[in-house]
This record gives structure tokens, sequence and C-alpha cells, in this order.
């Protein structure tokens, strides 16, 4: 029979925590699958793994240790209390699968009066990168012979790393060994060590944040070699959805866009990472290209195209996300237009559903034996990894065509 694991890297967080609970309910029939692009009924055919074949575990840094089922009643607002309740039993089982994760290279600073979100977390166990490798490499071994699964799919929604440039040049492998073997802060990044312990361990791995994760070209390469599927980076869950598909359109109708601002107001956790600038920068860099790489190309000049996009962390907003968008474009004769959309999501219920589909679809990979980056999975990522395809359209039809084709 086969089995997977799905090991989420933050798994105590909002994203972390909605996906456990949207892949309970899934297990026990208590939903319909609506948001789930895995249950589409193009891949009806495609044999992907069903919920019940799933378990749930992953690595945390909260030194208050982690409730799922306590995170998940913060959603009692939105989510039916009686689901929560019929599945609670699997919460506190999956819970006890949650491992100490590390803060090796982690450049996190919680805005200053803002919170105390550093003081809240672990102490640092790893005295150097390779060790923290290793020490997360031996809790995906063990999570795979303990639950007898057949694959696991790393995947990472932990709280997004401030903006580190040096690391993606890493390209040497046995450099990149040596130096993570010295004593003290890691060369790489917190998420790239993660990336580093799934490869080791035989797992496919998924960047679900804008953070660095798998994109070093060392990583890359020993991916390869061992034959392991992966892709990121930052899924697409929300404005950037919509900008996929709306700048197509003014492409293909040929409006010339001037100006595209988007401004995003959120009040959870990740919103509180995002006031550190540095942090702030990486999911700009992200959330920009969709319009960069659809909008500029041929017939413009580098200042032709105003893009912007701001973000503010508003508490009392809580999960709930407003994006507010501006378009600025010329049509026939030089006639000046707009556009102007808003968009109120609940973050973490967007972003759960398409975790788990990220999972079954990683799984089909994992067992048709295909190694490297996952371009038919552009579809969900601000930033795909490796491709140049950023319209929505046919990022679905890479999918659809892939998953039913191999
Ligand atoms: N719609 C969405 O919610 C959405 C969309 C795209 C991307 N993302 C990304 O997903 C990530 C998670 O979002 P969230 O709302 O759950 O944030 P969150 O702050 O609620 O959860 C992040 C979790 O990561 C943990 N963490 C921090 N550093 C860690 C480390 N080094 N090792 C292990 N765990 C660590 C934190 O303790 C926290 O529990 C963010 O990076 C966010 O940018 C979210």
């Amino acid at each position: 029979m086969r089995r997977l694991g799905i090991w989420l890297i933050g798994a105590g967080g909002y994203v972390g925590s909605v996906t456990a609970l949207g892949l309970s309910a899934m297990r026990r029939g208590l939903v319909p699958s609506v948001a789930l692009v895995s249950d589409h009924e193009e891949f009806r055919r495609a044999g992907l793994i069903a919920f019940d074949e799933i378990v749930f575990g992953g690595h945390e840094v909260r030194r208050d240790g982690v409730s799922l089922v306590e995170n998940c009643t913060g959603f009692s607002a939105i989510v039916n209390p009686d689901l929560l309740r019929q599945c609670r039993a699997d919460l506190q089982r999956w819970q006890r699968n949650i491992r100490g994760g590390t803060l090796q290279g982690d450049g996190f600073r919680p805005a200053t009066g803002r919170s105390n979100a550093r003081s809240a977390e672990r102490r640092n166990p790893d005295a150097s990168g390779a060790a923290a490798v290793e020490r997360l490499t031996a809790d995906l071994l063990a999570f795979r012979s303990a639950h007898k699964l057949s694959n696991v799919v790393v995947i990472n929604v932990a709280r997004t790393e401030p903006v580190r440039r040096s690391v993606t040049s890493l390209s040497s492998w046995d450099r990149l060994r040596k130096r993570l073997a010295r004593r003290g802060p890691s060369p790489l990044p917190a998420s790239s060590l993660y990336a580093l312990a799934a490869i080791e361990s035989g797992c496919a791995y998924v960047n679900f944040t804008p953070s660095v994760g798998i994109d070093v070209p060392a990583l890359r390469r020993r991916a390869d070699e061992r034959g392991l599927p992966y892709m990121g980076r930052d899924g697409k869950t929300g404005e950037t959805l919509v900008k996929s598909v709306l700048a197509p359109l003014f492409m293909m109708r040929r409006l010339h866009v001037l100006s595209w601002l988007g401004y995003n107001l959120l009040g959870n956790p990740d919103g509180l990472a995002l006031s550190d600038p540095q942090v702030r920068r990486a999911k700009q860099q992200t959330k920009d290209q969709t319009l960069r790489r659809l909008l500029g190309g041929a017939g413009r000049t580098s200042g032709d195209l105003t893009t912007r996009v701001g973000i503010d962390y508003v508490p009392s907003l809580g999960d709930r996300k407003l994006a507010w968008n501006f378009i600025h474009f010329e049509g026939f004769l030089g006639a000046r237009m707009s556009l102007e959309f808003r968009w109120h999501g609940v973050d973490s219920l967007l972003a759960a559903p398409l975790v788990l589909d990220l999972a079954r679809f990683t799984e089909l990979e994992l067992r048709r034996g295909v190694a490297g980056p996952m371009h038919h999975l552009a579809f969900f990522f601000k930033a795909p990894m490796q491709t140049r395809e950023f319209a929505l359209h046919r990022q679905w039809d890479a999918l659809v065509s892939h998953v039913n084709t191999g």
C-alpha cells in the first residue's frame, strides 16, 4: 500500500495548522473538495494519492509548544466549530509528529516593540549548518520509518526569511559542504538547510515561501543527482493569482499598461514578519515578477512600466487580507483608462488546499521517478523556478497535460 508523508517546515504556523485541519476534513469526508485543484475532474484519471493515505508531520521552532488544535480554534469564527471538533483527534495525533526545527542561518529580526516572536522561539540547538542538516535529516528518516511511508514531500511554510543575495551563487557542492561544517552561523539560510535535509533523506522538496530554499545551484544539482523532484517559490494564492490572469488580458488585447500598483493589508503573523524591511523585500520581489515577466516584454523600454507592491501589517485584520490594485492603461488613439480591483481573502484558507495539491502532484512525480524542477507546477507559484511561463491559462494547460500524459 502506498503511504505519503507530508512534512511541513513551520508546521505550527497558520498555513501549517490549517493544512492539517484540511487534510483531516478531507480524510473524513466532512467537506466537499472545493478549492482543491488536485480534485478537479481533469485529474480524475491520474491516480493521485488519496487523502487517507497521507500522514502529517513537520518542524517548528516555537518554544511554547505547538497546539494544532489551539491554532485551528483561532479560526472558529471562519470555520464551522463542529468541523474542528470532528478533526480534533487527527490534529492531536499528528502534533506528536512535530519536531524542533533549526534557527541556524535564520536572519529574522522582529519589529521593535511589536513582537516578542524571537524570545518565544527555541534556542538554536545546532552548532553548525552541517549539524543542523544532520539532525533534520534524522527526523525525516525517523518519520518515514515510523509511519512506513513510501514517500515524503517536504514543504516549506515557515516564516519568510530576509533577502540574502550571496547564497544564490553557491555552486560548488564540495566547497559548500566544507563551509557548512564550520562551527558558528551557517552560510546557508535555514530554509536551504531544510532543503538539504530533504535531499539527504531522499524526500521531494517544495518551497511555498519567498525564502531561498533549494534555489541554490549546489543544492539543485545535488537534488538532480539524487533523482529528486523540487519546486518553488512562494504560493500564488490571492492578489498575484488575479494578476496572472489579468496581465495576459492586457497583453493579448494590446492595451498598454502604464502603471500597476498593488497595496496589501494583512494582520496575521506573516504580516508581522513582513514588517521587517528585508523580509518585505523578499515578498515584494516574488510578487512583482508576474507583471514584469508578462508586461515587460517586447516593445517596452524599462522605464515604461511603473509597478509597485506595498505591504502593511494591520493586526485588527487577523488572517483576513485586503489587496487593492490600480491599473492605469492606454487604449486606441492614446485614450487613458483604468481598472481597480479589491481582493478580500482569508490567507491561510487560500493557501492550505494548495499545499495539499502540491503534496499530491509531487507524490505522483516521485512514483514516476521524475527528478529536477517540476515546471508543470508553475501554476501554483508567484515566482516559479526555472520557467518563463507566468500566464495562468498557459500554466494550467501545462499542468493538465503533464499530469495526464506524464
Ligand atoms: N496565503 C498565504 O497564507 C500564503 C501565500 C503564499 C506564501 N505564504 C507563505 O507561507 C509562510 C507561512 O505563512 P503563515 O501565515 O503560516 O505564517 P506563520 O507566521 O503563521 O507561520 C510560520 C511558522 O514558521 C515557524 N518558523 C519560523 N522560523 C522557522 C524555522 N527556522 N524553522 C521552522 N519553523 C519556523 C514560525 O514559528 C511559525 O509557526 C510564509 O512564509 C508566507 O509568506 C503564505
